[in-house]
């Protein structure tokens, strides 16, 4: 059985209702779970652009999990609705690249193919697949395969959480990244909220409780999980304003690397420093690995063993240099240390250094 009672089918089939035939398009949303916060970068506003109005129209993402810096690379979307991100991405990875879109209702993969030829026209390659079915189970997609996955507002919509997570963390290469944006509770909520079916089909009912989600994510292997971005959500409808009485919900981009055997509990000291050569597109000045790590372009900055990793060894890897290993270790990352090499300053850690 699934949350509140209703199996898992249940659930899948009545969100697939939800986004195949109650939405028509993102203003029928009674919440703002389901859309964007924070505008996007200019680079990818004018890929936005680009992209055909009736995917637009069905984009019902809460965040902007578009990493930059990604040519070459294997992106692959996790519940990626009319396939507006995968357009994206699609210009991102450029002609060597691939994307591929997974999502399980017919209806809004239909509007994904119906214009992916006159897209890969206008970029003069094709390099987008759309597969239907359900992110619990990845079977059509290798190990070890997946450069990057992306998911947008998707995940809080799975009856499995923990499958969901487990798939990713399967089909990533060593070095790889589930890079993704959801909605997360500051509590858990009762059953009957689970199980209501318009809560849950806009993104409310079902998100985490945000420390059970971190939970899964490290049980996986996803330790060390970064905070990029997070926005509030606003539940716009009085009658589900009620319903959720104090619950707050917040729209999350979280950073969850696939580094076996590199990523600790804890931030460990181990004197790397890392500088960020100025290479990603859109970031010439500086790069912001999460909400408590921006690199300077050229400046030294001291890493914890964790963050080395994430930037050195990790498909971020060429746009770093990291000098250092771990051969000698110098205790607990001493978090005062930021944001340059030579420069201390007070204040303590968040979560992780
Ligand atoms: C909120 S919409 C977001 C769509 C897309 N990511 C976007 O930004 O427009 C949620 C999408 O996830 C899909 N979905 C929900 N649960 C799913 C599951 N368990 N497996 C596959 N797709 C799922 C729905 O069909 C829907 O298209």
């Amino acid at each position: 059985m699934g949350a509140g009672g209703k199996d898992a089918s249940q659930i899948q089939s009545e969100v697939k209702e939800y986004y195949g035939e109650t939405l028509a398009t993102t203003s029928d949303l009674k919440t703002n779970a389901c859309c964007t916060m924070h505008a996007p970068p200019k680079a990818i506003r004018d890929i936005l652009a680009k992209v055909p109005s009736e995917v637009i129209a069905k984009y019902y993402g809460c965040g902007s999990p578009l990493p930059q810096g990604i040519e070459g690379l294997h992106v692959l979307d996790l519940g990626c609705g009319s396939g507006r991100d995968c357009y994206v991405a699609s210009k991102l990875v450029g002609p060597t690249g691939r994307v591929t879109g997974v999502d399980m209702t017919p209806k809004q993969l239909e509007v994904a193919r119906k214009h992916q030829d006159a897209y890969a026209a206008t970029l003069g390659y094709a390099n987008m697949s759309f597969i239907q079915g359900t992110i619990e189970d990845l079977s059509a997609i290798p190990s070890d395969s997946i450069d990057i996955i992306i998911s947008n507002c998707v995940v809080n919509l799975s009856p499995d959480k923990p499958a969901v997570l487990r798939e990713a963390y399967r089909v990533l290469r060593h070095g790889g990244e589930f890079y993704f944006s959801d909605v997360y509770g500051d509590r858990r909520l009762p059953k009957e909220l689970t199980q209501h079916k318009i809560l849950v089909g806009e993104c409310i009912g079902g998100a985490l409780y945000e420390q059970d989600f971190l939970r899964i994510a490290r049980r996986v292997g996803f330790e060390d999980p970064r905070v990029l971005d997070s926005a509030p959500i606003d539940v716009k409808d009085p009658q589900l304003m009620e319903l959720v009485g104090e619950a707050k919900f917040t729209s999350v981009t979280y950073r969850l690397f696939k580094l076996p055997g590199l990523l600790e509990s804890l931030c460990e000291d181990y004197g790397q420093v890392a500088v960020y050569k100025g290479t990603v597109p859109g970031h010439r000045h500086a790069y912001q690995l999460d909400d408590h790590h921006r690199f300077e372009t050229g400046r030294p900055m001291l890493v914890c063993g964790n963050s080395a990793a994430m930037v050195g060894d990790s498909w971020l890897g060429k746009h770093f240099f990291v000098t250092g290993d771990r051969s000698t270790h110098f205790g607990l990352f001493p978090c005062h240390f930021s944001p340059s090499a030579d420069t201390p300053t007070p204040g303590g850690c968040a979560s992780c250094c």
